[in-house]
Formats: structure tokens, C-alpha cells, sequence
């Protein structure tokens, strides 16, 4: 469905470290969890494991360290298919996420940026090459990396789309004309303002968005509620897919992955927006980052209810 869309992701590379409990502690507070591992993360490598998984061609371009992270984060990015050669091994540590989930899914994440931090805008937008038909980023790395990388790709007329994680306030001015941002509640508030509880604020905070980097679209990410999809004059809302959320983690990810990829096939929003719900439902059903990415049978197979 997607093998011949050939995509590039610039973005962070992490080891996540997953601790669950049934509750988690309040300050001062010490509380038993119920189980741990390490699994291959960093929103990145995620979404370029995410577009993998769907079937298109996938680079990714970031920084590890020459450590046991990350060698296994690039043995791994290596085994879903993705190339590497975009991603140099330079710097102290590879990056490093500690993710807390609670009894309901819900995660808490720091993240350690390390090497993800060390990457160089020139070299990072040197692999995006003429033959690249879309390029994801994500705000996990050096801001003026982003900026520089979505700039070049907009000069060669690939399309761009920006996913906002983590919620901080960025530099969008510097980066007008892209195809598609999409943020979700807390980053749209952290780039607004504005937390989209209802239609009208979500309307209001896409309009500030778009006044401020002009894209072709904002397309809110909403959680349970789905999403919201901005052209600069109407807004429409999509329903999410009922699903057993086990664990949030990614779940924007696979989101972004899903909506940029059919996008790119069938330039249709709304269609690419329902597919990227789907996908969020399946990652929320899963536990973990990159092993919780869908195919794109499974896409198909997703039900109303
Ligand atoms: O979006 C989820 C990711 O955020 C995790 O894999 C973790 O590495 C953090 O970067």
C-alpha cells in the first residue's frame, strides 16, 4: 500500500526504560511497581518504525553514542527495515527515557537527550536527498536542527510534517509553509496557549497555529476524542476507535506515521486523519513504543466498534 512512498524521519533515538504500577508515587513517595523493561524508543525512531511497519521506505537520521543502547537501538531500527545510514555514532550517551505508567495506561516520561541533542543541522539535512518524498520531525532534538531540516525539504518541495512532541514552545515562525502539524492537548497548549477541551477551543488554538508557522493543515491530536482537522477556514472532528488503552506510550507516534503516509498516497486529510486514529488505537492497545507500531492490514482491519 505504502512501498513506494519513500520517507525520512529526523528525530531522537532512545532507550526507554518502562517501570508500571497500579498507582504512581506522589512526592516523596515510594510505591511498588508491578513489572519493568527496557524497550527501543525516542519519538523518532519511533515514527521511522512506525512508517516502516505500514511498508514505506524509511530513513532515519539522528545521533546514538558507540554504547550498548546504542547498538541495540540501531540493531533494531536495522531489523524493522529502517536505513541507517543517516544516524552517526558520536557523543557520551545514547538518549535515555524513563517512562512511568499508571494503572490506567496514562504514562509519565523524562527524557535524558544526550547524544539526540548533539546533532549537527547541516549533517542532519545533508541526508535528506532529492529522491525523499516526505520528511517527519519531531521537538526531541536541537531546535535549529528541526528548523534546518524542514527547511531543506520544503526547498525540494517534500512534504513536511511536524509533529509537536515534547510539549514545549518552539521557533514555528521559522518554519512557514509546511504541510502538516500536529501536536497533541498539552503541546497545542504549550504552542497556544489554549488546551482544546471543546470545538471551539480547539478551532481557536488551530487558527493561532496557523498564524504562526502557516501550514496547509493542523490536525489536533485529541486523544479518546480523536482528532481535529484544520484547512484555514473549517475545522471538522474525527471520533477515535474504541480500543482497551493498556499503554498511551507512542500512541502519537504511530498517530503521525499513519496520517503522514496516507496522506502522501491519497492527498485525501480526512482519510489520512481516520487512518492515523486507527493507528493510535492499536498503539494504545499494545504495551511499549516501537513494538506496538501497526501494519497496514491492521489499519484496514480496525473497527468502528
Ligand atoms: O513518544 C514516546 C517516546 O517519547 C518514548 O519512546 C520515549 O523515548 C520518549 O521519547
Amino acid at each position: 500500500m505504502y512501498s513506494d512512498i519513500k520517507a525520512a524521519v529526523m528525530g531522537s533515538i532512545n532507550m526507554d526504560i518502562i517501570l508500571s504500577a497500579s498507582r504512581l508515587p506522589e512526592v516523596g513517595e515510594n510505591v511498588l511497581g508491578s513489572e519493568y523493561s527496557y524497550a527501543c524508543g525516542g519519538k523518532g525512531a519511533n515514527q521511522a518504525i512506525g512508517l516502516s511497519r505500514l511498508g514505506a521506505e524509511t530513513r532515519m537520521i539522528g545521533k546514538v553514542a558507540d554504547d550498548v543502547n546504542g547498538n541495540k537501538l540501531l540493531e533494531n531500527l536495522v531489523n524493522n527495515n529502517v536505513d541507517i545510514s543517516g544516524i552517526s555514532k558520536e557523543g557520551t550517551s545514547t538518549g535515555l527515557a524513563a517512562i512511568l505508567i499508571d494503572g490506567e495506561g496514562r504514562n509519565r516520561i523524562i527524557v535524558y537527550e544526550s547524544a539526540n541533542a548533539e546533532i549537527v543541522p547541516e549533517e542532519a539535512a545533508s541526508f535528506i536527498t532529492d529522491d525523499i518524498d516526505m520528511l517527519l520531525v519531531q521537538f526531541e532534538t536541537r531546535e535549529d536542527a528541526v528548523i534546518k531540516c524542514v527547511n531543506t525539504a520544503k526547498e525540494k518541495g517534500i512534504i513536511t510534517v511536524v509533529d509537536c512532541g515534547p510539549a514545549k514552545n518552539f521557533a514555528l515562525e521559522k518554519m512557514q509553509g509546511i504541510t502538516i502539524i500536529t501536536p497533541n492537548e498539552n503541546e497545542t497548549e504549550a504552542l497556544t496557549g489554549i488546551f482544546p477541551v471543546d470545538e471551539e477551543t480547539a478551532l481557536r488554538a488551530s487558527e493561532i497555529l496557523f498564524g504562526r508557522c502557516s501550514p496547509e493543515y493542523v490536525v489536533l491530536k485529541l486523544g479518546v476524542r480523536g482528532c481535529s482537522v484544520f484547512d484555514g477556514k473549517s475545522i471538522h472532528f474525527l471520533p477515535s476507535y474504541p480500543t482497551e488503552v493498556r499503554d498511551t506510550t507512542a500512541a502519537g507516534d504511530s498517530f503521525t506515521a499513519a496520517l503522514a503516509l496516507e496522506y502522501k498516497r491519497s492527498g485525501d486529510i480526512m482519510k489520512a486523519s481516520d487512518f492515523a486514529n486507527r493507528a493510535g488505537s492499536i498503539a494504545v492497545s499494545r504495551v511499549g513504543a516501537q513494538n506496538s507500531m501497526p501494519t497496514a492490514q491492521e489499519l484496514l482491519n480496525v473497527q468502528k466498534n
